[in-house]
């Protein structure tokens, strides 16, 4: 792999660690005298009085990150809204057609935008309620606990206003990661992270303080499904995690549960009429799931969050984003190679990443389209053999989910690449074979199937009413190994 364990010991050494157990963490900042914080401050600049160099770069998550130095990861220039990620992506328009992520999706940007990127974006994206604002705002706990059902199913503007106007639109702030005794790491989030916690057999009052660093990203950076009633409305909130374990919650997981729970098919897709469900930003379970830097120990907080110096302090850097962005800094406290060797290897992963995830979409694009063939030959009349169908559809659903869970996982494959290219191996090849059983139903049926399938994807673009302004083809990944055209 080009990591050479002497150069890594070398850094551990200079690091003056002792012990490789963990991997090689880097040491922690010296304990500074710990101040209280009243009960129940949400105002970060008050926890800022008692800690001022994390709060100015907590702060800093609403500047743009500087010179574009990421390949894939397009991050924001400030300013603007984030970038389309159906631009990009341009399949995910004709796949997610049908709700609100059909017609606005976009790439993350810094924390501080969580808020104000919700109620900037197209109002279809909304139509959840007040739920979205689990990931959102600091007060998503105290709202859960004070509305109940209703903080999930009123409309989301109006859970908002419950919240105080001077904090409608902060971003994750202290209270959500943090104990205001101590300062110590804490979860906030009991009613979906503690509730999924039991699932996996993990005791929420044992976590070490390494797992702790990641723990507090999982209160967001997860997946979940959000169960409806008859009319439609989300009555709740969790994380699919009844069938998985502690490092072990797979996609096959995450789709059994979809299976065993058909309340959470949230929205109808355009192009097949089939209630789905959704899976969004599993940051936490790809990376947990037998990656290198899982197993070797590391932690969410050690790339996303480097030591650095503030004034005479040496502290955890607040200003959470992309270690490319941050040019390496995260990966060189354990690694003796330099950043330009480091980024390379990080584009190489993802090179490979995105390569056969754009076709893992195309392919199940194509199968989207042939529903929509053999459902318009069902209504000409024409007989579709039902085995072959229901084995299509099982199929589809795979390869749609596996496809959906890599195109959502914010990494493109750096945080757990081998098992990023199962997964999309996986898609491809059930959206193959689902591909099979249709043409030959079809065939069956006398319905005369074209051998390149027309995607007809600017159709879907265009569908995106005002905001098809925001497509950019400029944008587009292609596939870097250049195979995509051989095929679509
Ligand atoms: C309260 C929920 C929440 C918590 C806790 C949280 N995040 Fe986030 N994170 C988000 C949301 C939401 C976004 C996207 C914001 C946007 O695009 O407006 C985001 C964006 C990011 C980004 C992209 C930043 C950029 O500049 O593009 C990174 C990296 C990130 N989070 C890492 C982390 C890590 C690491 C942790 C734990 C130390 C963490 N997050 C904890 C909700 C959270
Ligand atoms: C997304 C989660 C998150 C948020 C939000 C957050 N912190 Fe932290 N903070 C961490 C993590 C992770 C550490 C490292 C703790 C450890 O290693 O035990 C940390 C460490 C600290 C420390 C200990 C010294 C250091 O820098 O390592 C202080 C003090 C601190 N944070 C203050 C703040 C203040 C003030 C805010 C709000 C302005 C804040 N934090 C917001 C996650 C967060
Ligand atoms: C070994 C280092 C490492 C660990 C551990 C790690 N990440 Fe990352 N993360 C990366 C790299 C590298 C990228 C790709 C950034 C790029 O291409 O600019 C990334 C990307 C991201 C992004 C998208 C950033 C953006 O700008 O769009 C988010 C969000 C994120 N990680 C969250 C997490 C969370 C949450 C965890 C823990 C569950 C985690 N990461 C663990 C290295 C790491
Ligand atoms: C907390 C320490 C730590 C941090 C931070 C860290 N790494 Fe690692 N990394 C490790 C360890 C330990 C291994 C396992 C190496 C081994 O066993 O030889 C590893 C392995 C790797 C490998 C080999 C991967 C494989 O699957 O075998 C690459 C490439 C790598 N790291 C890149 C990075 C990059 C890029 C970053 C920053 C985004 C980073 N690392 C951050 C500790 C770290």
């Amino acid at each position: 792999m080009g990591f050479s364990s002497r150069k890594k010991l070398t850094a551990c050494v200079l690091f003056g660690l002792l012990v490789v157990l963990v991997g090689c963490s880097p040491p922690e900042p010296k304990p500074r005298q710990v101040v209280e914080i009243p009960d129940g401050t949400v105002d970060p600049a008050v926890w800022g009085r008692a800690y001022p160099e994390e709060y100015e770069l907590w702060k800093k998550t609403a500047e743009p990150v500087g010179t574009r130095r990421s390949k894939y990861k397009t991050g924001m220039d400030s300013g603007a809204i984030g970038v389309d990620k159906l631009s990009q992506f341009p399949y995910m328009a004709l796949l997610f057609n049908g709700w609100g992520f059909g017609v606005e999706y976009n790439e993350p940007r810094g924390h501080a935008y969580m808020i104000r990127d919700q109620l900037e974006i197209d109002s279809s994206r909304l139509k959840s309620g007040g739920v979205c604002l689990s990931c959102k705002t600091p007060y998503a706990p105290i709202l859960q606990k004070d509305m109940g059902t209703d903080y999930y199913k009123r409309p989301f503007k109006e859970v908002l206003e419950q919240i105080p106007e001077e904090f409608r639109e902060l971003g994750v702030a202290c209270i959500d990661c943090h104990d205001n005794k101590d300062m110590s790491l804490k979860i906030s989030r009991g009613f979906t992270l503690v509730e999924a916690m039991k699932h996996i057999d993990k005791d929420p009052t044992q976590l070490t303080r390494q797992e702790m660093r990641s723990m507090v990203c999982a209160q967001c950076h997860v997946t979940y499904n959000i169960p409806k009633d008859a009319e439609g409305k989300s009555v709740g909130l969790y994380f699919p995690w009844q069938n998985s374990k502690s490092g072990k919650i797979t996609i096959e997981d995450i789709i059994q549960q979809i299976r065993d729970d058909d309340s959470v098919l949230e929205w109808k897709q355009g192009v097949t009429g089939f209630k789905m469900a959704f899976i969004r930003h599993p940051e936490y379970e790809f990376w947990t799931n037998g990656s290198t830097h899982f197993k070797a120990g590391a932690s969410c907080a050690d790339c996303h969050m480097p030591y650095t110096v503030a004034g005479v302090h040496k502290i955890s850097d607040h200003r959470v984003m992309s270690p490319v962005q941050a040019d390496m800094k995260a990966c060189r406290q354990c690694h003796a190679e330099n950043a330009e060797w480091l980024r390379d290897r990080v584009f190489t992963m993802q090179d490979q990443t995105i390569s056969i995830m754009i076709r893992a979409g195309y392919q199940t694009a194509t199968v989207a389209k042939l529903f929509e063939l053999t459902h318009n030959a069902q209504a000409e009349g024409k007989t579709i053999d039902t085995a072959l169908y229901d084995k299509a559809k099982e199929f589809y659903e795979e390869a749609f989910y596996r496809s959906l869970f890599m195109g959502a996982e914010n990494s493109i494959g750096f945080h757990n690449p081998t098992e990023g290219l199962r997964i999309l191996g996986d898609s491809l090849a059930f959206g193959t074979r689902a591909e099979a059983y249709l043409r030959q139903a079809l065939a069956q049926a006398g319905v005369e199937v074209p051998l390149k399938v027309d995607l007809e994807i600017m159709k879907y673009v265009d569908e995106r009413g005002e905001k098809k302004l925001r497509f950019d083809p400029n944008l587009e990944f292609k596939d870097p190994m250049g195979i995509q055209d051989k095929f679509f």
